[in-house]
C-alpha cells in the first residue's frame, strides 16, 4: 500500500499511508486527544490512555493479518487524524476484525469512510475477504459508515453490535 492523497467529502485533502512502528509516539498523543466518548465507542471500555505496550502492538503490524492505515492533514504529516485496522483471526483467515477511528474534529467529513475504503483495498489484496465489526450498539456513526459500505448480519447482544462487511473482489 502507498500512500495515496484523497479529496474527502468537505474537500479536505488528507493522505492515507500504511503505519509504521515510528507512529507509536504519535499514536498515543492522538488517542489521548480523542474526547471520553470517541475513546469509549472504539475500545468499548474506559481506556484513557494507549499504554506503551498497546502502542507498539498496534504499531508494529506486518501488513498481511494485521494492517493499518493512518491519515495526516496534508499540512502536517506527523499529526494523525485517523486510523483504520484490520486484524485477521487466525481460526477463520478469511475474515479480519475491523476498527476505524478519526479524531473527534475530524469527523463527519468523509474521513472514516475514505480510511475504510484504503483499507478495504489493501485487505482485497491480501486475501481478506470479510470484515467483522463489534461495536456498541448506539454508536450510530460506525453503524452509518459500515451500512454505506454494505455491512450484513447485524445482531445487537445486550449493549453491543456485531456485522459484517463482504470485500468486492477485484474485477
Ligand atoms: C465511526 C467513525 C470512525 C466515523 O468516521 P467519520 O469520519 O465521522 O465518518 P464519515 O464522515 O466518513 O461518514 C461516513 C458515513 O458514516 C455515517 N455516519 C457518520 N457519522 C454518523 C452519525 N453521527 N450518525 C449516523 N451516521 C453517521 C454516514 O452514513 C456517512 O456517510 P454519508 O453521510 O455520506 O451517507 C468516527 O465517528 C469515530 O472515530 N468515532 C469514534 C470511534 C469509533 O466509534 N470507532 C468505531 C469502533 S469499530
Amino acid at each position: 500500500m502507498d500512500e495515496v492523497e484523497v479529496r474527502l467529502r468537505s474537500g479536505d485533502r488528507v493522505l492515507i499511508r500504511p503505519i509504521r512502528a515510528s507512529d507509536a509516539a504519535e499514536l498515543q498523543r492522538a488517542f489521548a486527544l480523542m474526547s471520553e466518548a470517541s475513546q469509549y465507542q472504539r475500545f468499548m471500555t474506559g481506556t484513557p490512555r494507549l499504554t506503551d505496550s498497546q502502542a507498539a502492538y498496534f504499531t508494529a503490524v506486518d501488513h498481511v493479518d494485521h494492517e493499518a492505515c493512518v491519515a495526516h492533514a496534508p499540512d502536517d504529516d506527523s499529526l494523525i487524524i485517523g486510523v483504520a485496522r484490520f486484524i485477521r483471526y487466525s481460526s477463520t483467515p478469511d475474515d479480519a476484525e475491523l476498527a476505524v477511528t478519526v479524531a473527534d474534529s475530524w469527523q463527519g467529513r468523509g474521513l472514516g469512510a475514505a480510511l475504510l475504503r484504503v483499507l478495504t483495498a489493501r485487505a482485497v489484496e491480501v486475501g481478506v475477504r470479510r470484515f467483522r465489526a463489534e461495536m456498541m450498539a448506539d454508536n450510530a456513526a460506525i453503524i452509518g459508515l459500515l451500512r454505506s459500505a454494505g455491512m450484513t448480519d447485524e445482531t445487537v447482544s445486550g449493549r453491543l453490535a456485531t456485522g459484517h462487511v463482504v470485500l468486492a473482489r477485484p474485477d
